[in-house]
């Protein structure tokens, strides 16, 4: 079919982006969803988008797409940014997007509330073991009251350690602070004014891993921050120490994770991310007691997805438009 229009086209990875994004970005291009997008519950592969990109303006795309060389080059010289709906952007491959003069949205600070919001409901369901109680009262576990059955952690009198204390890492500091907790510690490049102002302490990534009973991961990943919370450190935790990761699975080195949980060397783990997304339904995480795992929905509110999306079309609009971007990743 010959198509007529001149208007410069945007590819979007899936077919159900929230409609006022796609609303506002129709009202400038032609959009087009990748093809496999949604077939059979598949998701869309690096190759689909290579054999869709060409001569497309933008990529609207989000974290489990990986952006690397291979799709830059086959989208050609009409491609001129990429719109990611992440805050993270670790997925994207920042050295060819500046050797093809590709720009990069992303969408930093919609989402800081509600992905704190679930690492503080993480730490409260692991320690207080929601899931696990749950199961039991499902299947007949609970016979009846007893003072030593599903006890788990409490919060107050604990110390609290959040490694990587950006918008979304102070977001859970102000939160779990709350909790009339005895020490708050965290690990960022800088003080931070508003942390040190809730009586929270900077430390090194070694000095939080060992001092705290809660480990809260809100950190973006890269090449400096990959496994950061490394078998060594995993091996130098308290016995009741909780691990909670909001950031990214390969933030934490997973097998040795897994030991350490089977051998009940730590108390336990929650996280909304893994390694790899989906997590396979026969890995070891899956079946473990001391682990609540969740389909990465940190930001996963129909107000924040709203805002997200919104974002990452404003940020293609002003690549259009010739605008700098609300939120742009400076390459
Ligand atoms: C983000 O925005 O980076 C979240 O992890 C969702 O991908």
């Amino acid at each position: 079919v010959c198509n007529m229009s001149s208007r410069l086209k945007v590819l979007l990875v899936r077919n159900n982006f929230p409609k006022k994004a796609i609303d506002l970005l129709s009202t400038r291009f032609d959009l087009e969803v990748c093809k496999m997008s949604n077939i059979n519950g598949k998701s869309v592969t690096t190759q689909d988008i290579i054999d869709c990109i060409p001569g497309k303006f933008a990529l609207f795309c989000f974290s489990e797409i990986d952006v690397n060389e291979a799709v830059l080059k086959a989208a050609g010289p009409n491609f001129k940014v990429v719109g990611t709906m992440s805050v993270g952007y670790n997925h994207v491959d920042l050295t060819a997007m500046k050797k093809y003069g590709v720009r990069l949205g992303y969408t930093p600070g919609v989402l800081t509330e509600t992905v704190a919001e679930l690492a503080v409901g993480l730490v409260i369901a692991t320690s207080r073991r929601f899931f696990e109680a749950n199961r039991e009262l499902k299947t007949g576990g609970w016979k009846e009251w007893n003072p030593t059955w599903m006890c788990g952690r409490g919060i107050s009198n604990s110390v609290v350690g959040i490694i990587g204390c950006g918008n979304i890492g102070t977001s859970i500091a102000e939160k779990l602070s709350k909790f009339k907790i005895s020490q708050l510690l965290y690990t960022s490049r800088c003080e931070k004014p508003d942390v040190k102002a809730l009586g929270g302490r900077l430390v090194s990534v070694d000095v939080l891993v060992k001092s705290s009973d809660f480990i809260v991961v809100a950190m973006a990943l890269n090449e400096d921050t990959k496994f950061i919370v490394n078998r060594d450190r995993i091996a130098s935790m308290k016995p009741n120490a909780i691990l909670v990761n909001v950031g990214r699975g390969e933030l934490i080195d997973q097998d040795a994770l897994v030991e350490a949980l089977q051998e009940k060397r730590i108390r336990g783990a929650g996280l909304d991310v893994m390694t790899p997304e989906p997590l396979p339904l026969d890995h070891p995480l899956m079946t473990m007691d001391n682990v609540l795992l969740l389909p990465h929905i940190g930001s996963s509110t129909l107000e924040t997805e709203d805002e997200m999306a919104m974002l990452t079309a404003q940020n293609i609009l002003a690549v259009l438009d010739g605008k700098p971007m609300p939120c742009e990743v400076i390459l």
